[in-house]
């Protein structure tokens, strides 16, 4: 756009290439092709009810912004249909844990992580580099933007060829029980840290309950005991909770994943 500022983060100056290997990518040669090869300087996320509000929108940007960009890739997404709104493509219900950004939030939640402004906001309270900022930046955050391709009917096969063979259930709620412990929810969103064994659609769909666990029970070993949680289910990898507390600076994320493709398309 013709200025640079340096925004004091190492991550963010070097670029997408610099760490593509450390991402676990099998090479970027995997990457979408307009990413490969050429730097990418910005994103523009549009997100509405309507069609019309986004094409008016990009209208916009487009007239704002005029000869000085150029549009490289457009990719369309939208909620999926009916009862799986708000599910991503394999069924778990999504967006449920979120940081709670301290002085924005209004009500926190049972459970939910409160944090530092700064930690999201940049040049707000908590941002450890906040000096070498430019003024311009303050209020803004880093967007990171992963495409992800996932495969469906491969993960169903998974689940129903590997059920879990606990007394008193049948073959496929084995199944359904293996992938909630691959997730640590349910695909109604209840977690398995509550709920071991058997989904509970009720605990999913209350706020005051489906997020309020750590993963750590009175009298039990914290560093040994995944028999509600495995440790390598995706929610424990990636917010370990009560895992890392002692000691260790918690890392946060705000998450917007939304699906992209027809249904029964690439799945
Ligand atoms: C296609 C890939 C992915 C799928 C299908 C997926 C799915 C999910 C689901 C179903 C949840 C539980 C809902 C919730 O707690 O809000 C979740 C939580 C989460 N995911 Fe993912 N995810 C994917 C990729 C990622 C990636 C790449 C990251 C990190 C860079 C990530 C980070 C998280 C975090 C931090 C949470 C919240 C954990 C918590 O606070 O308990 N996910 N994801």
């Amino acid at each position: 756009m013709g200025f640079y500022h340096f925004l004091n983060d190492f991550h963010f100056s070097g670029g997408q290439f610099r760490e593509a290997a450390e991402l676990g990518d099998p090479g970027t040669d995997q990457w979408v092709g307009t990413f490969r090869g050429k730097k990418v300087h910005g994103v523009f996320l549009l997100a509405s009810d309507s069609t019309t509000v986004i094409d008016a929108e990009w209208a916009a940007v487009n007239q704002l912004f005029g000869s000085s960009i150029t549009e490289l890739y457009t990719l369309s997404a939208e909620a999926r249909p009916g009862d799986q709104a708000g599910h991503e493509h394999f069924g778990f219900l999504d967006g449920i844990s979120q940081p709670a950004i301290n002085g924005f939030t209004a009500n926190p939640a049972p459970g939910q992580s409160i944090v530092a402004p700064g930690r999201v906001l940049l040049g707000r309270d908590g941002d450890e580099r906040m000096l070498g900022r430019p003024s311009w930046a303050k209020d803004g955050s880093f967007l990171v933007f992963r495409q992800l391709k996932q495969l469906v009917p491969e993960f169903n096969k998974f689940l129903r060829d590997n059920p879990l063979l606990l007394p008193g259930l049948t073959p496929e709620q084995g199944s359904e029980l293996l992938g909630a412990r691959m997730v640590g929810r349910w695909k109604s969103g209840a977690p398995v840290d509550l709920a071991p064994v058997f989904d509970d659609p009720t605990l999913a769909q209350d706020p005051m309950r489906n997020n309020n666990f750590d993963f750590s029970y009175p009298g039990e070993d914290l560093a040994s005991n995944q028999t509600r949680c495995p440790f390598s289910a995706h929610i424990r990898k990636t917010a370990p909770r009560a895992d890392f507390r002692s000691g260790n600076p918690e890392h946060h994320i705000v998450r917007a994943g939304i699906p992209y493709d027809p249904e029964g398309i690439g799945f």
